[in-house]
């Protein structure tokens, strides 16, 4: 009887987690905003599209940005420093962007660092992502 209701509740536990793991572009936007001290509308798909584009002085004299990997045109697939293929950024060409809030802030952190040389802030965060999604 016991070992029943524990599983229940451990079966019920188990969809509570499952639903909170289901990330989305509008989750990830929410999280960024309120993290950000600010109403998901205040959130601006012009200054991600700006930040996107912006050129960084690299470490080796050659200017750096988002689109150096990711290219112009995020619905088109991007290419590491060594060639690799990566996948378009835009969830409109590959939905399975912005659905994993763990690799969302792994490769911001990453990324960020890389062109930036600091973190991005919670509000670059949610215009980057308002952007990308509404690229068609
Ligand atoms: C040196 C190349 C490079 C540059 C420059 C770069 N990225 Fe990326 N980015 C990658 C790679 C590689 C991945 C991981 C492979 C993949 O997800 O297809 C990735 C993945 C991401 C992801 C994961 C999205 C998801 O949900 O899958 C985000 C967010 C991201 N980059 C943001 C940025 C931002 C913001 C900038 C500019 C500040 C930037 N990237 C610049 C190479 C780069």
């Amino acid at each position: 009887m016991i070992k029943h209701l524990l599983h229940g509740v451990l079966a019920m536990l188990g969809m509570v987690s499952t639903v909170v793991a289901a990330d989305s572009p509008a989750s990830l936007m929410a999280q960024y905003a309120q993290q950000a001290g600010v109403p998901v509308s205040a959130l601006s798909a012009t200054r991600g599209g700006e930040f996107y584009r912006t050129e960084h002085p690299g470490r080796n004299g050659q200017s750096v940005s988002c689109a150096s990997c990711h290219t112009a045109t995020p619905t088109q697939p991007g290419r590491t420093r060594v060639g690799k293929r990566i996948e378009p950024l835009a969830p409109a060409a590959h939905p399975q962007r912005f659905t994993d809030a763990a690799k969302v802030e792994k490769w911001f952190r990453r990324n960020c660092q890389d062109v930036l040389q600091r973190e991005c802030n919670a509000q670059e965060k949610g215009d980057f992502i308002i952007w990308l999604s509404q690229v068609k």
